[in-house]
């Protein structure tokens, strides 16, 4: 089936909310562990179209099934940054998605006039590093134990690009 991506629309927040939930509660990939309330995706998605920040989706049959977004940081000093998440649903892995949505929210991103972008990536996630190295990220460091999930202590790469 044909996957389309595209930039995100108000009436795919449900969707997306649900494909973040079903990512999180995976607790391998990304620091939250569960669907953020709709209110809270709501307005998460609505500032991102307004001010025109990248934020693609893959759809499949009308629903998301994978996400990408770059949101510049909020304080004045750092507004050139813009922190990237992203996610994939387990079944959609591997097909290339997660490159076309990447590909997407980085060409918008420099378009829109950001100079530096950035990650944090847990330091087992190869599948992740390997995506963000091909597509221009370089590792900026490693905080070690910064997240504790079931017990476990995660170390958090830091990988950025930026065009200054
Ligand atoms: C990481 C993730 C976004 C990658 O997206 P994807 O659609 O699965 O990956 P793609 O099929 O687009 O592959 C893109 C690149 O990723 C890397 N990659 C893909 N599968 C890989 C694997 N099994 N092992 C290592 N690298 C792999 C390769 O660099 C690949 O490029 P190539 O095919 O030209 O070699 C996706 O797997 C995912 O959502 N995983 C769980 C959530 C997550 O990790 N989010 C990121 C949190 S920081």
């Amino acid at each position: 089936m044909e996957i389309d991506i595209r930039p995100i629309q108000l009436s795919d927040t449900a969707s997306f909310r649900q494909a973040v939930g079903s990512v999180a509660r995976e607790k391998r990939f990304l620091m939250t562990t569960d669907a953020f309330s709709l209110e809270r995706a709501t307005e998460f998605v609505s500032k991102n179209i307004d001010n025109n920040y990248a934020q693609y989706v893959a759809i499949s049959d009308g629903e998301v099934v994978g996400w990408a977004d770059i949101v510049p940081k909020s304080c004045p000093s750092e507004k050139h940054c813009g922190g990237l998440g992203m996610g994939i649903i387990a079944p959609y892995r591997g097909q290339g998605l997660g490159d076309r949505l990447l590909a997407s929210a980085i060409r918008h991103s420099w378009d829109i006039g950001l100079t530096r972008l950035q990650l944090g990536v847990f330091d087992d996630n190869h599948r992740a590093m390997a995506l963000y190295q091909k597509h221009g990220f370089q590792h900026e460091g490693t905080m070690r134990h910064a997240a504790l999930i079931d017990g476990n202590y995660r170390d958090i790469h830091l990988m950025a690009q930026y065009r200054v």
